[in-house]
C-alpha cells in the first residue's frame, strides 16, 4: 500500500508519471520497490522467476573458464559483478576459481540495501580468505584491471515505452483515473521524437501502426559509468534480449516488457500489489554496440548462451551434477533455443585491444 501511495503522489506532481518512472520506482523504492522487499527472494523455490546463476552452479562454473581463459590475454586482478542478486554466483566464482587464479579483489554493486544484508549472509559462509574477497562498493567507484560481470542487469535498468496509432507516436505513461492507476498514451516530445525517427533510419522502414515498443535511454549512463571509470576491463553482457531489426520485429506488437510473479507472467498489474512483482524489458545490444563504438570500446565478440556455454565444455561440467534426469533438466533450461539458449545473449566489450584473443564460439556481430 505504501509505494502506491508514493505512487499516486508522483503522479499528482505532474498528472502522469513515465513509464520508466514507474519501473525505477516499483523496482527500486527505498524498502517498498520489488528488489529492496524483505520477500524478494531469488532462490527458484521462493522467487518469481530463475535467473541462470540460480539454476545451477554449472553456470557460474562455465563463466569461471572464460575468466580464467582471458587471464591468459589480459592483465586481469580483479572481478566486479553488477547486481549479484542472492549472492550465489559470488560464492560459487569464488569457490570454483584455482588458487592461482583467484581475484585480489571481488567487487560487488549493488543498488538496493536489503540485497547486500542477503548477500552478506550468504557470503560469509564462505572459507575466510575468500569472504576477505568481497567489497560492497557504490557505482562511483569502478576498478581497474577487472573482468566485469553484468548477469540480467541491463533488462532490469528502467526503459521508457512508446506506441504508434494512426501514424502518430505517444509515449506509454501512468495516469490516476477515479483513484485508480491506469496507463495512458500522451504525446511524445520531440527529443524521444528524434530518437525514434533515427531508428526507422537505421531500420530503413517506418514502424508499423498499432505497435508498442521500448527505448531505453538510462542505459547509456550506466555504460558510460564503467566506459570512463575503469581502465583495463573485460565487461561480460549477460542478458535476453535481440540485435536491432529482431528487437523492432513488426510482429512483435507488444513491445518485449515482461511483469513476473510466482513463475508466471501477469498482466493486468494494476490489480497486484505494486512492488510485488519483478518488471524487465529484453535488451537491444545494437544500442549497446552503438554506445560502446562511439566510447571507442571494443566489442570482441556476441554470441548466444548455448553457444558459449557448450564452448566452455559445459557437457563435461555437468557430470558434477547428480541425477540424469536433474542433469538433464538443468541443461535444457540452460541451451535448449526456446529456453535460455538462443533468447540469452553474450557481449563482450573491452577498452584495450586483446591481440591474441581468440573466441572459438560462432559470433553474431555481423547481425548488430
Ligand atoms: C534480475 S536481477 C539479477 C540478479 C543476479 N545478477 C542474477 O543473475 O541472479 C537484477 C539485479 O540487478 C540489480 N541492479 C539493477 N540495476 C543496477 C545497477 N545500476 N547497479 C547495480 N545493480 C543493479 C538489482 O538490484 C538486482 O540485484
Amino acid at each position: 500500500m505504501e509505494l502506491l501511495k508514493k505512487i499516486h503522489a508522483k503522479i499528482q506532481q505532474n498528472g502522469f508519471i513515465t513509464f520508466d518512472e514507474y519501473m525505477d520506482m516499483s523496482l527500486y523504492f527505498p524498502k517498498y520497490g520489488y528488489y529492496n522487499s524483505e520477500r524478494t527472494d531469488f532462490h527458484p523455490k521462493n522467487s518469481d522467476f530463475i535467473t541462470a546463476p540460480e539454476l545451477s552452479a554449472i553456470y557460474t562454473n562455465s563463466i569461471v573458464k572464460f575468466y580464467t581463459d582471458s587471464k591468459k590475454y589480459k592483465n586481469i586482478e580483479n572481478v566486479l559483478e553488477f547486481g549479484a542478486g542472492s549472492g550465489e554466483m559470488a560464492y560459487n566464482f569464488l569457490k570454483k576459481c584455482n588458487s592461482k587464479d583467484l581475484p585480489t579483489n571481488y567487487f560487488i554493486i549493488e543498488k538496493n540495501a536489503n540485497l547486500i544484508k542477503k548477500q552478506k549472509n550468504k557470503l560469509q559462509k564462505l572459507p575466510k580468505n575468500l569472504f576477505e574477497k568481497i567489497n560492497w562498493v557504490d557505482n562511483s567507484y569502478v576498478p581497474e584491471n577487472v573482468f566485469i560481470i553484468a548477469n540480467e542487469i541491463l533488462d532490469a535498468i528502467p526503459s521508457k515505452i512508446f506506441h504508434k496509432e494512426d501514424n502518430k507516436f505517444y509515449e506509454k505513461c501512468i495516469i490516476e483515473e477515479k483513484g485508480n492507476l491506469v496507463f495512458s498514451l500522451n504525446d511524445c516530445n520531440s527529443d524521444n521524437l528524434k530518437e525514434i525517427h533515427s531508428i526507422e533510419d537505421r531500420l530503413n522502414r517506418k514502424l508499423p501502426n498499432s505497435y508498442t515498443f521500448e527505448i531505453n535511454m538510462r542505459i547509456e549512463s550506466f555504460l558510460l559509468n564503467i566506459f570512463k571509470n575503469s581502465k583495463n576491463f573485460l565487461l561480460m553482457i549477460i542478458d535476453y534480449g535481440y540485435h536491432e531489426d529482431e528487437f523492432f520485429h513488426p510482429q512483435r506488437k507488444n513491445g518485449t516488457v515482461q511483469f513476473y510473479k510466482n513463475h508466471k507472467k501477469i498482466n493486468d498489474i494494476f490489480s497486484f500489489q505494486q512492488g510485488s512483482f519483478d518488471i524487465s524489458i529484453s535488451v537491444n545490444f545494437s544500442n549497446i554496440y552503438r554506445i560502446a563504438k562511439r566510447n571507442s570500446i571494443e566489442l570482441y565478440s556476441f554470441t548466444t548462451q548455448s553457444e558459449f556455454l557448450l564452448n566452455m565444455n559445459i557437457l563435461e561440467l555437468a557430470k558434477e551434477i547428480e541425477g540424469n534426469s536433474e542433469r538433464n533438466n538443468i541443461l535444457k533450461t540452460l541451451l535448449f533455443p526456446t529456453d535460455m539458449g538462443e533468447n540469452f545473449k553474450f557481449m563482450f566489450l573491452s577498452d584495450f585491444i586483446i591481440k591474441d584473443f581468440k573466441s572459438s564460439f560462432k559470433d553474431y556481430r555481423h547481425k548488430l
